[in-house]
């Protein structure tokens, strides 16, 4: 299976030399939640390479997680499932919270279920780390900032930042919003355990991570609608067309999963500059109109497939693509200052760069299995619209 080039593999990390022991206070002892994810994915190996690191990787689905990591022990279970999180928090150091439905196409279709994965199946969760002492590392969300970038009064922000940016979310009959007003209230709840119950706590708010393994392929390997990256993927493939919501002038910054990883790791061996904090993790510089994502993805496509016929594209509506209640993010550019400062943490990944090992991945997990599906005959036989 082919990569992008990480900061690691392409010598950006300024990782200080391996130490064979971790000092005294850096945790050891780590439970991942949702290991088996996209980023759990990306994220456990890398844990797994700190010295004398233990690690319970937890997730309902491992698939995606690589097998035989040095000390990692795999547990397959959802976090509810009666005794788990007490016996993950008597064992760990540090918990990393990762479990969530994050894909939009759900947020309007299943809200009780996304609600519930993001706030009340983990209220327990921040009651026991609080009693038991234990440090968590909680993955919210960029969603929680909202539509767009305002101030405390209202006026227009260039980029979002953790501590001036209001939490601007739409009205409770666009459902879209459930998901981030369950993430803002599960970080009101932490912060709250923080300032008032000595939680020692630290919150992460990714802006748009990138890279392989990133969700599924609708027929493949799930159903319904992926999230952007994989449903142009899934296009490109089958040769259908790419549907850009309203015409794709919404704004994404996307950062490369392989930083986005080192970051965390950097939280993790620096827990007195970190705990207590919010941190945007993202890149400004890769902030592009989901239009320009789906051309760059298309060259990038057709560098490894020039036989396939040329990519086509179709404007929908909103909610002729979602279904009603849905919303959107206008524009959600990161401020990175403090990650800057906290983690001398500084993406460098541009999104060219990123898109060539994203495609090469989606083709060698994905290719053979869809040639037999109706739309790549389809595609095959010239091309015809699929979708
Ligand atoms: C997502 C999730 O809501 C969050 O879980 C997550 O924290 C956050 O992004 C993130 O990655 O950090 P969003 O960026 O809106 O939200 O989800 P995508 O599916 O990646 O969609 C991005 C944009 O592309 C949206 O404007 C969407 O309408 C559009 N889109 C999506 C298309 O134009 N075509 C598609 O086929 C799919």
């Amino acid at each position: 299976m082919s990569h992008p080039p990480t900061s690691k593999s392409r010598g950006l990390s300024s990782r200080a030399p391996r130490l064979t022991r971790l000092p005294v206070g850096r945790p050891t002892r780590i439970a991942v939640l949702g290991a088996g994810g996209f980023i759990g994915s990306h994220l456990v190996p890398q844990l797994a390479d700190r010295p004398n690191t233990d690690i319970d990787a937890v997730d309902i689905d491992l698939d995606k997680l690589a097998p035989d990591l040095p000390r990692v022990r795999r547990i397959k279970a959802r976090i509810g499932a009666p005794g788990l999180l007490d016996e993950i928090t008597a064992r760990a150091d540090l918990v990393v919270s990762l479990t969530a439905l994050c894909n939009p196409a759900l947020y309007t279709t299943h809200p009780i279920e996304v609600i519930d994965a993001s706030y009340t199946d983990l209220v327990p969760l921040v009651k026991l780390c609080t009693a038991r002492g234990k440090w968590l590392v909680h993955f919210s969300t960029c969603e929680v900032y909202g539509r767009i970038a305002l101030d405390g009064r209202g006026r227009p922000m260039h980029r979002m930042s953790e501590q001036d940016t209001a939490l601007f979310l739409g009205p409770v009959h666009r459902e879209r919003w459930s998901y981030a007003a369950a993430k803002q209230l599960l970080e009101r709840v932490i912060w709250a355990y923080g300032q008032h119950e000595g939680l020692k706590f630290t919150i992460v708010r990714p802006f748009n991570v990138i890279g392989p393994r990133m969700d599924f392929i609708p027929g493949v390997d799930g159903e319904g609608i992926p999230r952007v990256l994989a449903s142009f993927m899934h296009a490109l493939m089958t040769g259908g067309e790419l549907a850009l919501v309203d015409g794709g002038r919404r704004r994404r910054s996307f950062v490369d999963v392989g930083e986005f990883v080192d970051a965390i790791v950097r939280i993790v061996d620096r827990p007195d500059a970190c705990q207590g904090e919010i941190l945007n993790l993202g890149d400004a510089r890769n902030d592009v109109s989901i239009r320009q994502l789906a051309k760059e993805l298309a060259l990038a496509f057709r560098v490894l497939r020039p036989e396939a016929p040329p990519a086509r594209m179709k404007a929908v509506r909103a909610e002729e693509f979602y279904g009603p209640g849905y919303d959107d993010s206008e524009v959600r550019i990161p401020s990175v200052a403090k990650a800057a400062r906290l983690l001398g943490w500084r993406p460098r990944a541009r999104l060219r760069e990123m898109l060539p090992g994203i495609v090469a991945d989606y083709l060698a997990r994905y290719e053979d299995r869809l040639s037999g599906t109706s739309a790549a005959r389809s595609a095959a036989a010239g091309g015809r619209r699929v979708r």
